[in-house]
């Protein structure tokens, strides 16, 4: 079982790149399927969960190529409508595929998602609003049979501001009969990649980033060419990286407007924090501050995908910070992981409760989902002494190259098998 062991103590210093976004390029690999045409999709980054995605696309009968970060999609040969179960199992998020499925084919089979480390992660939203289009969907044997007559276009007034149900209505708009509306949709920079890569496409969407989204429905989609944004998760955690070790770094390849709620709260823990309009630079505190409150909100609110790794960081602070995690039903386990390397940290339901200690010391500690796993490791940065990651096929879910990247910035990192 590989591992990654880190030896405390090291101030990170240096640049790193951000990769292209899982989150934008998980959607818009699965929108390749709507229009039997060629996507060239840029920034591609060398993820698990894109590996997945590429073997479902590769299942249904597409042709994929990969070379570096580009990824090449020809979804004329689509001749299949089950997606493989093994493979919903190891990503949940493929349930975007029913909307891009039922748009190109009329028709998809799908095993239920499941629940994942994080919460039962239900999908109700996304049926409830696929049955408004005139699905036909059965739920039955841990599968889910989706038909359609044809697509129509119509008002979804979303209870939550889910990004994969907005993603999914989405997909599932692009060609319907009429217009397709979304209000209290997710407001995630992902969705407005999707927007982007799909009108290029030639679909006829507006409104991606706000609560109202508007998809006229189009007869066909053209071949497209799309560069993915950067992950503003990735870079967020590269950040904590500066902070927790009173670092100096420069991350390049970012854009800063969607780090906002990152920012804000690494300045309210004493980094000063430079921005360009594509990079930014972290110098972290001798002494890092307590927040008072963080609550994870949707977009632009804190993101709950930057929770475990703020929590790494607070929990060295000078002081007691509240984190509220709103998003998410458990989405704490890191938190225990922690507990053992020193940290002071009690959950009181979606409240954590955050004592900042003097010290963390190096522990055998397991990751339990992707940015559990990447909290560890900030975590072990700080540490005094040697820490034990274990389960490390969670961050690599996420991260790419990740203890390389650290190793370069001058962390004491290596994994061992
Ligand atoms: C996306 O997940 C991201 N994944 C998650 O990133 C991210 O944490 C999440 O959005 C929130 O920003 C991808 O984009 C692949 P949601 P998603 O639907 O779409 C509830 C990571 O670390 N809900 O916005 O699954 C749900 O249970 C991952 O990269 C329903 O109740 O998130 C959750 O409590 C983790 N019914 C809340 O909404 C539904 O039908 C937010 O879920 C759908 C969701």
């Amino acid at each position: 079982m590989r591992k990654l062991i880190v030896n405390g103590g090291n101030r990170l210093v240096g640049e790193v790149s951000v990769t292209g976004a899982k989150n934008a390029v998980l959607p818009i690999l699965a929108a390749t399927v709507i229009g039997a045409n060629e996507s060239t999709i840029f920034n591609v980054p060398r993820l698990r969960d894109v590996e997945v995605m590429e073997n479902i696309l590769l299942s249904l009968g597409c042709k994929v190529e990969r070379l570096g970060k580009m990824m090449w999609v020809d979804s004329k040969p689509l001749n299949n409508i089950k997606i493989p179960e093994e493979l919903v199992r190891e990503m949940r998020s493929s349930i975007i595929l029913m909307g891009a499925m039922l748009s190109r084919t009329g028709e998809v089979v799908i095993s239920y998602p499941g629940g994942c480390e994080i919460g039962p992660r239900p999908i109700d939203l996304h049926l409830k609003a696929l049955r408004e289009m005139g699905a036909e969907i059965e739920e039955a044997h841990g599968f889910i049979y989706c038909k359609i007559k044809g697509l129509k276009g119509c008002e979804i007034q979303l209870d939550y501001p889910s990004v994969g149900a907005t993603e999914n209505i989405i997909l599932a708009g692009v060609k319907a009969e009429g217009t397709t509306i979304i209000r209290n949709a997710a407001r995630e920079p992902e969705i407005i990649d999707l927007q982007n890569y799909l009108n290029k496409a030639g679909a006829r969407i507006s409104g991606a980033g706000t609560s109202v989204i508007i998809i006229d429905g189009v007869k066909e989609l053209g071949n497209v060419t799309h560069n993915t944004i950067p992950d503003r998760i990735v870079a967020g955690t590269y950040m904590v990286a500066s902070a927790i070790t009173g670092g100096e770094i420069v991350i390049k390849n970012i854009i800063p407007d969607h780090l906002q709620a990152t920012i804000a709260k690494l300045k309210e823990a004493g980094c000063i924090i430079y921005t360009d309009n594509d990079s930014l630079k972290v110098i972290g505190p001798k002494k890092i501050n307590s927040i008072e409150m963080i609550q994870t909100l949707p977009y632009p609110g804190f993101p709950t995908d930057m929770q475990a790794q703020i929590m790494a960081l607070l929990s060295v602070a000078d002081g007691t910070s509240i984190i509220s995690e709103t998003v998410f039903e458990n989405r704490f386990k890191h938190a225990e992981e922690l507990v053992r390397m020193g940290a002071n940290i009690r959950i009181f339901g979606k409240v954590a409760v955050v004592k900042g200690v003097k010290e963390l010391t190096g522990a055998k500690v397991a990751a339990k989902d992707l940015r559990g796993g990447a909290c560890l490791v900030l975590a072990g940065l700080k540490a005094k002494g040697t820490t034990e990651v274990e389960n490390i096929y969670h961050i690599e879910r996420g991260y790419e190259d990740f203890h390389i990247e650290l190793k370069e910035l001058g962390a004491d990192i290596k994994m061992v098998d």
